[in-house]
């Protein structure tokens, strides 16, 4: 591969690709270990864990440490690359999620849907553990960066900067996500000049890893030239053989077109990308589906007004009932037409990226001559 490398402190991958973590039960050890073993970094979602597994009968808060453990050793049974968790600040077991990611020696935490201002208190002295911020404004990354340090002398490993044409939860607010300003494109120069300015003042390389809506090589170097060290990718591993959902799920990408992608209103209380089906238009035309909260998963989450459960939502969606939930999803899903292996998205990603470096060569070199 000759894809760049990507170092977080002393972890390097061969290449810069991290998939990003996809809940509820779409990246967990199968994905995760086919990613690392392609040289990338491999990332477990660790949210619904504990709705998914065998251990659900010992409760929520249990069954999800439980399961977690199981798949991080699960997946570094399938592999000796470089194993990440996602672990979002809206949950309610957050801590239970990190002190065990840290307990089970995980490369690397990437944590976004909130600010995780506490996050570096949970390491202890010999833990190797990085810890990894997910930012979509570099408002948020100038709060991160500058509590950690005032109150932990800790300055993040690496800042995953996403956009608004990711998949999941967005970190915009619902005006936002179309305008210019909010675009990953202008986004991403703001937060490289902040960690520059941290990386001169603190002598720390500090990776920037920009992520949404990123699907081709080409893209790749694109965002490359515009100072990312490193790319963050989720729909386009969705539809591989090791992805962890239901075929079905995958289908839903494989059948999507442009105009079934769609911005909806989550319970979680953020704006959303899903691939628009049914149980989506019902539930956004004010149809309530009842439900008993079983599990208390999410901070924001009001289950007496709730339109519906979205832990349930994303259970049924990842076990191939889509008539029961939905399959969130990125701006591209509608570009995933087939279902093929995490080592042909990695070649193929190779190849696109080449192909561009060579035409974008070439054009420096034709510009250079008519100069
Ligand atoms: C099905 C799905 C589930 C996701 N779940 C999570 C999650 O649990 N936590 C999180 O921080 N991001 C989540 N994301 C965002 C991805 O990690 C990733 O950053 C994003 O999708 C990148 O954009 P792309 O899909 O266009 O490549 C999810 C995305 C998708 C498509």
């Amino acid at each position: 591969m000759v894809m760049e490398r990507l170092s977080i402190g002393n972890l390097t991958a061969e290449n810069c690709i991290i998939q990003g973590g996809m809940g509820v039960g779409i990246s967990m050890s199968g994905l995760a270990s086919a990613v690392a073993n392609q040289g990338g970094i491999g990332v477990i979602a660790t949210v619904g864990l504990g709705l998914l597994s065998n251990e659900r009968q010992k409760g929520y808060r249990r069954g999800s440490i439980e399961s977690l453990k199981e798949e991080i050793r699960k997946a570094r049974r399938s592999t000796r690359g470089i194993l990440g968790v996602n672990i979002m600040g809206a949950l309610t077991n957050y801590a239970d999620l990190v002190k065990t990611s840290i307990a089970e020696k995980i490369d690397v935490i990437f944590t976004g849907a909130g600010l995780p201002l506490e996050l570096p208190g949970y390491l202890n002295g010999s833990s190797g553990t990085k810890l990894v911020p997910i930012v979509s404004s570099v408002r948020a990354a100038k709060i991160i960066f500058s509590k950690w340090l005032r109150n932990y002398n800790y300055i993040p490993d690496a800042v995953v900067v996403e956009g608004p044409k990711a998949g999941g939860h967005l970190g915009f607010k619902a005006d936002q996500i179309h305008k210019q300003e909010f675009q990953l494109e202008d986004l991403l120069p703001d937060v490289r000049q902040l960690v520059d300015e941290y990386e001169a003042n603190y002598e720390k390389k500090i990776p920037v890893i920009a992520a949404g809506g990123i699907y081709t090589g080409r893209d790749l170097l694109r965002f490359h030239k515009l100072g990312a060290d490193g790319i963050q990718m989720g729909t386009r591993f969705v539809t591989t053989y090791e992805c962890d959902a239901s075929e079905s799920f995958k289908n839903a990408y494989v059948n999507a077109e442009k105009k079934d992608i769609v911005i909806i209103k989550s319970p979680v209380g953020m704006p959303g990308r899903a691939i628009n089906n049914t149980f989506i238009e019902q539930t956004s035309e004010g149809k309530q589906i009842p439900t008993r909260c079983m599990h208390h998963c999410l901070k924001s989450c009001n289950y007496k007004t709730t339109p519906y459960c979205i832990a349930d939502a994303l259970v049924n969606a990842q076990k191939g009932n889509l008539e029961g939930g939905f399959a969130f999803a990125g701006s591209n899903a509608y570009k995933n037409t087939h279902i093929v292996s995490v080592e042909q998205v990695f070649s193929a990603l190779e190849e696109e990226y080449q192909d561009a470096l060579n035409t974008s060569q070439y054009q420096t070199e034709l510009n250079e001559n008519t100069e």
